[in-house]
């Protein structure tokens, strides 16, 4: 009676456990572009990209025509001698996917 309650309860974690692993992967693709403008702001993109991604002096990011994975590529390891790479520990996958939200929302 005692293994089998706990049988349930092991088969049971182990549905959480996959049901919140999925959950949150999902979560990094779906960014929210409130918050993508703050790290935006706070990581002086805007200093280069200007503060609408379009008027500033380099590219125009507003809009942004590419998908998230090319997005996380650029912004880790740049191709411009210019613009400073963004490594995990300054942009996590979760910002990252916030300011992608946040330019894919800007015209
Ligand atoms: C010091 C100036 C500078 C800063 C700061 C900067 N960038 Fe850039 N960025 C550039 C330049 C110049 C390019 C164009 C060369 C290239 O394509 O890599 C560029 C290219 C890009 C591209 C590729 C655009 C394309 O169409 O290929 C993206 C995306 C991008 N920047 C996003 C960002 C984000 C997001 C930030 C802030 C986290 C940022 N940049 C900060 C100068 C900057």
């Amino acid at each position: 009676m005692f293994m089998k309650t706990l049988r349930k309860v092991g088969l049971f974690g182990i549905f959480l456990m996959t049901f919140m692993v999925v959950g949150s992967s999902c979560a990094a693709q779906s960014g929210d572009a409130e918050a993508g403008k703050k790290w935006y702001a706070m990581n002086n993109c805007g200093s280069c990209h200007g503060p609408h991604g379009n008027d500033g002096r380099a590219v125009n990011i507003a809009g942004l025509d590419m998908g998230f994975g090319s997005f996380v590529r650029k912004l880790r390891k740049t191709d411009a001698p210019i613009m400073p790479g963004f490594p995990e520990s300054k942009i996590s996958k979760e910002d990252a996917a916030d300011i992608y939200a946040y330019l894919k929302s800007l015209k």
